[in-house]
């Protein structure tokens, strides 16, 4: 797909870059504009999106523009909370795929579990069925607990290729990532530069940066790649999005790791929504 940017199989056999574009708050003509950019000048295959970034169609407008062929890029959307019942599943997806333009998606996800609503099996059933019509090439989930995860595979027969986690050094998500790699899943780090927030001021960070020549966004995205996680930073900035893309060069060692690594608090996240019992609508 993209000589520079590692590629990883998901357990279906669809193949992604390891470092794609959030999108969250790219609207628009504006948003557009990015996300031409990032794909036509800065090598990004791999964007995000979701119904309730109400972007969908910022999305398409920019797959639409861009020279890049539509079969080399690998566009993401999620189902939102509201819709999670079988009928309503299925509609939204194909009303995603109005909004964006497009003939398929390559991965769909289950935005939130919203486990007290308890709608998320049948919403997996709908995503299972949209993929064999042919509207998506691979299905996944995000903010998904094991708990969460063992259910799907056992009332459907089939697991989510990927579940996008909100994942930074602030909250390492170590267990999830580990159950992840035992069943096969895929782990997509969200924020993983931390939204904003003051992980790239951070003296273990800088350090880090400092001793490699590298900024400090590039090594949290290489810490990232190195823990096999795929990550989808945001950036509206062409020479941001070019820096964050550009990890391949160099690599931080065991201790390196570990420090970044032991950043992690128990509080660690940023809105504090755990999917145990947060729910988004
Ligand atoms: N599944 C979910 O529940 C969920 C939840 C949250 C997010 N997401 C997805 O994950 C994506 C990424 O997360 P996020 O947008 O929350 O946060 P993020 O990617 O961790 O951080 C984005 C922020 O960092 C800035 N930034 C980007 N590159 C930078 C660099 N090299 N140096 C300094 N600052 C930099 C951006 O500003 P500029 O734009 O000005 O560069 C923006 O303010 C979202 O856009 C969305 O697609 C999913």
């Amino acid at each position: 797909m993209n000589n520079q940017i590692p590629e990883v199989t998901l357990h279906d056999g669809l193949e992604l870059p390891v470092i794609g574009l959030g999108t969250y708050a790219l609207n628009g003509n504006e948003g557009a504009a990015a996300i031409q950019r990032a794909i036509e000048e800065n090598g990004y295959r791999l964007i995000d999106s979701a119904y309730n970034y109400e972007n969908e169609g910022t999305v398409g407008e920019a797959v639409k523009r861009s020279a890049v062929p539509r079969e080399k890029l690998r566009i993401t959307s999620k189902l939102p909370g509201r819709y999670q019942t079988y009928e309503k599943a299925i509609k939204t997806v194909q009303e995603s795929l109005y909004r964006a333009s497009l003939d398929y998606y390559d991965l769909y996800l289950i935005h939130w579990p919203n486990p007290k609503q308890d709608h998320y099996v049948e919403a997996w059933q709908a995503l299972i069925d949209a993929k064999k019509q042919g509207l998506i090439r691979s299905i996944g989930v995000c903010n998904f607990l094991p708990d969460h995860l063992k259910r799907l595979e056992k009332e459907t027969g089939e697991k989510p290729s990927i579940n996008q986690i909100e994942l930074h050094p602030y909250f390492n998500q170590g267990p999830q990532r580990k159950w992840h790699e035992e069943n096969s899943i895929k782990t997509e780090s969200w924020s993983p530069l931390g939204h904003g927030n003051d992980i790239l001021q951070q003296v273990t960070i800088q350090q880090i940066a400092e001793r490699h020549q590298k900024s400090a966004a590039q090594v949290v995205l290489r810490w990232h790649y190195q823990l096999g996680a795929i990550s989808i930073p945001k950036s509206a900035n062409p020479d941001r999005q070019r820096e964050n893309i550009s990890i391949f060069d160099f690599s931080l060692d065991d201790a390196e790791m570990n420090s970044i690594s032991s950043m992690t608090k128990p509080d660690g996240r940023i809105n504090d929504q755990d999917p145990a019992v947060y729910e988004e609508y």
